[in-house]
């Protein structure tokens, strides 16, 4: 039987510590941190995962010490810092990418040379390393440059910025703004930390946003059904953006044929000239898809280099059988001995975040949280998934995401139905949620 352990906190990882442990190949579960919403029968090791590389080590020596058979990685942090490099010193089969792979989420320019290598459709894009050079660009490039353009510009700082680094602009003044804004919070990190002092520029695109997540082994990879995030804060995408405020899974639209679309167009090329590169990517990669289901033409917007939070509380819930396996072909380069896609269950999940008063700016931390009488914590079926809280004599606020409900049905209407059922019985004072997740009509 195997000893598992997952790395994060949040509600990605309670999603998938949730469906691991129904698989029948594993009989212990450690969560690293992990946060107190999560039942109690699944083991907790306390971690400080924003120290870095010296709390990697002191992890890895753990789980090599107490025997663990397979380490999964939640959080994009930790894998650009090199957790997956050190938990493979120790022998330990990790589902992640090395440092080096998950630089195609932590650098912008580095995912776009990735993809102009690979002949990925992207937006037209230029990587300028000053405001001068912003300027020239921004005023000399006239658009649209296709036919998709929406006539306006996407700035982009070139590091891991939490949702903070990415200006959609419509007007050449407000690019402008975004350049003189994100050109500081690229160099104030000072000498010795890592300096991108880079932006990327591109043309703004008109579509539907999908995200597409696949299992991959470095060569092979097993694509799951496409999900859907809601970025913004407030309902019909306004409001600031968030780490996410919903999701939902399958998305209505997706031609069938799509999937082998992006297997063949996004997938197998971005892990060959990743292989080409040394940078061999093993772990969950996750396409953010801009797409025109008019035309069937399709851009990739970034790549992310593990699960999505809140994707995955919508994704795992529909995989049928056992989650298990697909990791552990991950961490042993054995994918191709398994479906090159993921059985999902033919029905629909909606997940809908309660998020802290504040949110995302500075959300307000210490309220009670009132959960219905009944609630049982362990229950496989329990619909919620918790994220930032702490507990005291009982649950209390703890963070900007708070929690989320999960609603499963047959057609989308009867799965948003229950997930908003289940969120409206827990109360916290200044809870903030989307009433538009899942709803059909724009
Ligand atoms: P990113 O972190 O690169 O995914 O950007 C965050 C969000 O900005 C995306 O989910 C999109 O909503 C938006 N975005 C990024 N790039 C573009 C683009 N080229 N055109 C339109 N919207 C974009
Ligand atoms: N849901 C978007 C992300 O995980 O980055």
């Amino acid at each position: 039987m195997i000893s598992l352990l997952l790395v994060g906190s949040g509600g990605r990882e309670h999603a998938l510590a949730w469906k691991l442990a129904q698989s029948p190949r594993i009989s212990r579960i450690v969560i690293a941190p992990g946060n107190d919403g999560m039942p109690s029968e699944w083991e907790r090791w306390n971690v400080s995962l924003s120290e870095g590389q010296s709390a990697f080590r002191s992890l890895a020596q753990r789980a090599q010490k107490e025997k663990i058979d397979l380490a999964v990685i939640g959080p994009d942090n930790p894998l650009a810092e090199g957790i997956v490099d050190i938990f493979e010193e120790y022998g330990i089969p990790t589902m992640g990418p090395s440092a080096a792979a998950a630089q195609i989420e932590a650098s912008k320019a580095f995912a776009k040379d990735i993809m102009k290598s690979a002949g990925v459709p992207t937006a037209q894009y230029w990587v300028v390393e000053s405001e001068e050079e912003a300027r020239k660009i921004l005023k000399s490039v006239p658009w649209p440059v296709d036919g998709n353009s929406a006539g306006g510009w996407v700035v982009k700082a070139d590091g891991l910025a939490l949702g903070k680094g990415v200006r959609v602009c419509d007007r050449l003044e407000d690019a402008l703004q975004a350049v003189r804004d994100l050109f500081p919070l690229s160099n104030k990190l000072g000498p010795n930390k890592l300096v991108q002092n880079k932006l990327v520029i591109e043309e703004k695109l008109i579509g539907e946003e999908l995200s597409w997540l696949a299992f991959c082994d470095g060569e092979s990879c097993a694509l799951m059904e496409p999900a859907r995030d809601y970025k913004r804060l407030r309902d019909l995408n306004e409001g600031p953006n968030t780490g996410g405020m919903g999701a939902i899974s399958p998305v209505p639209g997706v031609p069938d044929t799509f999937a082998e679309k992006m297997r063949q167009q996004v997938f197998l090329p971005v892990l060959r000239e990743m292989k080409k590169r040394g940078a061999e990517f093993r772990g969950i990669l996750y396409a953010g898809l801009m797409v025109d289901f008019k035309t069937g033409k399709f851009w990739v917007l970034e790549f992310n280099a593990r699960f999505g939070d809140p994707e995955t509380q919508v994704l795992m819930p529909r995989i049928e059988g056992d989650l298990y396996p697909w990791c552990e072909a991950v961490a042993k380069r054995n994918l191709k001995s398994l479906p090159s896609i993921v059985p999902f269950k033919k029905e629909y999940a909606v997940f809908v975040v309660g998020a802290a008063s504040g949110y995302p700016d500075q959300p307000e931390s210490g309220k009670r949280i009132a959960l219905p009488e009944e609630y049982v914590e362990s229950k496989t079926d329990s619909p919620y998934f918790f994220a930032g809280v702490k507990r005291r004599d009982q649950l209390y606020t703890a963070g900007g995401r708070v929690l989320g409900a999960l609603g499963r049905g047959s057609d989308l209407g009867l799965a948003r139905k229950q997930a908003y059922d289940s969120l409206q019985k827990v109360k916290f004072d200044g809870m903030q949620f989307r009433t538009d997740i899942g709803r059909l009509d724009p």
